[in-house]
């Protein structure tokens, strides 16, 4: 993956829906992190990340919330103009908020026309299958790119009453193919699988020609998809088997703070050459 520190504007290969597809049929892997303010995103997009997703996890990560049921829909566009302002390569998905499409497909395309206007993001994501498929007709009529979303969906996190692992069962694997499948010939340019065995995660993507992006879902796969506030160490609690931390920034960040406090105390801070 290039770095994109200091390229212009036009010397980025802009990620768009068909590159991801070019990716899948060249078999290059496809990198997607979540990010949710300006900062993040523009750190993540200089480094090449292909996919930002605004993950309706924000309602987890930056506001406190035990599910992301809670976040709204004017809460997901603010995190993703935010994003948007940033990012100069990286191709932008927003979550679609619980509550904000499930109602009718009117609504739901209504809710997809809002995040695509107000934050100028690329694509939607939507959690479900068959459930939402007239939904995903609709948005997709009206020229927005949907990603899908199958084995655990958190928004249906009351339904299933626990975070295990997905489609271990036969019936329910058989039912996340067919769904995969239906969610492909209604046009959707990706599908996130999250939690489910390795083994069906590769089915999967052996069955349908969209990319297919794991968490969880193992590394035959398209591409992998990770919170950022976990793969990088702040959050502390959260530590399921697929998750690799790549920093602990949580102690780093600590530190520092308890740096500054001791610095603050002691007057060592701001010394002569940090003051007019
Ligand atoms: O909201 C989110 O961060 C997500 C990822 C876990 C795929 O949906």
């Amino acid at each position: 993956m290039t770095e994109n520190k200091g390229l212009k504007k036009s010397e980025y290969r802009k990620i768009t829906t068909h590159v991801l597809q070019e990716m899948k049929l060249k078999s290059e892997k496809i990198a997607m992190l979540t990010a949710y303010d300006f900062s993040m995103a523009g750190i993540l997009d200089a480094a090449g990340i292909d996919v930002i997703l605004v993950g309706d996890s924000a309602s987890n990560v930056m506001a406190g919330y035990s599910s992301t049921l809670p976040i709204t829909l004017d809460q997901m566009i603010y995190h993703a103009s935010s994003v948007m302002r940033a990012v100069k390569r990286a191709l932008v998905v927003v979550d679609l908020p619980f509550g904000t499409y499930q109602g009718n497909s009117k609504e739901a395309l209504s809710s997809a026309i809002r995040i695509m206007k107000e934050s100028g993001a690329n694509a939607i994501k939507m959690e479900g299958g068959r459930e939402i498929i007239e939904s995903v007709d609709r948005i997709l009529s009206a020229g927005i790119p949907v990603m899908g979303h199958l084995g655990l969906t958190p928004q249906s996190i009351h339904k299933f009453g626990t975070y295990v692992v997905r489609a271990t069962d036969d019936a329910e694997a058989q039912t996340l193919l067919e769904d995969a499948h239906l969610l492909e010939e209604a046009g959707c340019f990706s599908l996130v699988l999250e939690k489910i065995p390795a083994k069906l995660g590769g089915r999967v993507t052996n069955e349908i020609k969209i990319p297919t992006i794991g968490i969880g879902a193992g590394h035959d796969v398209d591409g992998q998809v990770l919170v950022l506030h976990d793969m990088l160490g702040i959050t502390q609690k959260f530590s399921p088997r697929f998750l690799r931390r790549y920093h602990n920034l949580y102690e780093e960040i600590r530190g520092s703070v308890n740096s500054y406090i001791h610095d603050v105390k002691t007057v060592d801070f701001p010394n002569d050459r940090e003051q007019y």
